[in-house]
């Protein structure tokens, strides 16, 4: 096959250094230059359409250049783009914080506002360990933390994340954290069926904590859905279990949302399906509807009072970054906030949620190289296996995902794969037939690579 390449994806190869990649990829797979969004799609300067399946790194929940989000961001860019935000305030900022204190669960009364999810960790780990200190607690310095887990790239979220993949290179470097095994429903070593599971993986947590309890600070955990690992999914009751863990050890439950807060499992936040308080809650993403860069962690009073002193102690969080609180994040979240309530987005995310699985379910499940078809709320994922039987998975040098993604790409579709799972997490305001039309295009995908191109060869030539 000869593809061509334009002149913008060639400078942009001359200076650009793309994330989450290995740059000689794109010596046959130049960067798609994208020009415009509407809705759930991007268009490239050919104008060829995509269907953003993955709402762009999991960030866009009401479409591409929505026009409510676009409107507020533009006046309030006329009027502060930003300020100082250390003895400074703003409106935004302080309608923000009290909304989501709203929305939360009932507890998190403290909002601490950072630029990205990485840095909302970083928040939420610093914090938990110098509540402790201040607490007298000198020996509580290390995290518990999932097989499987991800919670960003700096180095303190690289130490709690147990994807090989993102922290292996880095390992001398990192925090020494107690890993503990996660719950895996698809192969679930106690043999429990997904409907009548009484989470005994929870055991491995309890047996950690009876250990190590006094040193450790904090559980982090991605609640539901662990994400990054392949959109592997697992039951509240092991939320409940835990929360009930980390009180009776004495140990912070830091509640990682930036990917699945924001309706994406079907309720506002996740940790309201096993009705618990974390006692940190990290929020990004789809805070800003996917328009810009801004998280926070919100926390209780008890942490708050923790460092609340005459200055003198020494026990003030002095964490900060330059775009802290930026007011035009923050009132691009409100509105964003506000479509949620204005156009009823839980009651849809209910209605195409259940679409999206019977459809996903039907097409999928009986599929020879489909070991499962799993969904949470907005979030499908269809997971590719060499044995259906044993599950044995594909190895990972056959980039198995990675091919299919570019299928789907000439196709119209943008997935991203993660290793071997395919996975939907569109914006929003997809509506039934586009859904329709993304399973389909997905299935034909599959089909295709197995089918006909597993040896394909692209050649690129300069336009
Ligand atoms: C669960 C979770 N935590 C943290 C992060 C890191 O967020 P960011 O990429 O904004 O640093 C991500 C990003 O994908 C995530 O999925």
């Amino acid at each position: 096959m000869i593809r061509t390449i334009s002149d913008l994806q060639k400078r942009d190869l001359n200076h650009v250094w793309h994330p989450c990649s290995q740059m000689k990829d794109y010596e046959d797979f130049p960067p798609i230059v994208i020009k415009s969004g509407k809705g759930i799609y991007l268009y490239d300067e050919n104008g060829k359409q995509y269907i953003d399946a993955v709402s762009s790194w999991w960030v866009n929940l009401f479409g591409h250049c929505n026009e409510r989000i676009s409107t507020a961001l533009a006046n309030q860019a006329f009027q502060l783009e930003h300020a100082i935000f250390a003895n400074f305030t703003h409106e935004p900022a302080i309608l923000l914080a009290e909304k989501l204190v709203e929305i939360t669960p009932d507890g998190l009364s403290k909002v601490f506002f950072a630029d990205n999810g990485s840095s909302a960790i970083e928040v939420a780990l610093k914090m938990s360990f110098q509540y402790h200190m201040q607490k007298n607690k000198q020996s509580k310095k290390r995290f518990l933390a999932l097989t499987d887990a991800y919670h960003g790239e700096t180095l303190g979220a690289l130490s709690v994340g147990g994807v090989g993949l993102y922290n292996q290179v880095f390992q001398p470097l990192l925090l020494d954290t107690v890993r503990v095994q996660g719950p895996d429903c698809f192969r679930c070593p106690f043999n429990e069926k997904p409907n009548n599971c009484n989470t005994p993986c929870i055991t491995a947590v309890e047996e950690k904590l009876k250990l190590h309890h006094e040193e450790i600070a904090a559980i982090i955990i991605e609640p539901l859905i662990q994400a990054a690992a392949g959109m592997k999914m697992y039951p509240p009751s092991y939320l409940k279990k835990l929360k009930a863990l980390c009180l009776q050890y004495d140990v912070h439950l830091i509640a990682d949302e930036i990917a699945v807060g924001f309706g994406r499992t079907g309720t506002m936040f996740a940790c309201e399906q096993a009705g618990i308080t974390p006692d940190f809650m990290c929020l990004s993403k789809g805070l800003t509807g996917g328009y810009l860069p801004l998280s926070v962690v919100l926390t209780t009073d008890d942490v708050y009072e923790a460092f609340y002193d005459d200055y003198q102690t020494m026990k003030a969080f002095l964490h900060s970054h330059s775009y802290t609180g930026n007011p035009l994040a923050c009132r691009v979240a409100l509105e964003v906030l506000q479509i949620f309530e204005d156009e009823h987005y839980i009651k849809q995310i209910e209605e195409k949620s259940t679409y999206m699985k019977e459809l996903a379910s039907k097409i999928f499940q009986h599929h020879p190289y489909v070991g499962e078809y799993r969904q949470t709320g907005m979030v499908g994922a269809i997971e590719l296996v060499k044995n259906k039987e044993t599950k044995e998975p594909f190895p990972s040098e056959e980039r198995i995902g990675y091919h299919i993604y570019q299928i789907a790409l000439e196709k119209g579709l943008l997935l991203r794969p993660l290793g071997n799972t395919l996975y939907f997490m569109p914006p929003y305001v997809i509506s039934k037939k586009e859904i329709r039309i993304m399973i389909g295009l997905t299935h034909e995908s599959i089909q295709q690579y197995f089918e006909n191109v597993q040896n394909s060869k692209v050649v690129l030539e300069v336009e």
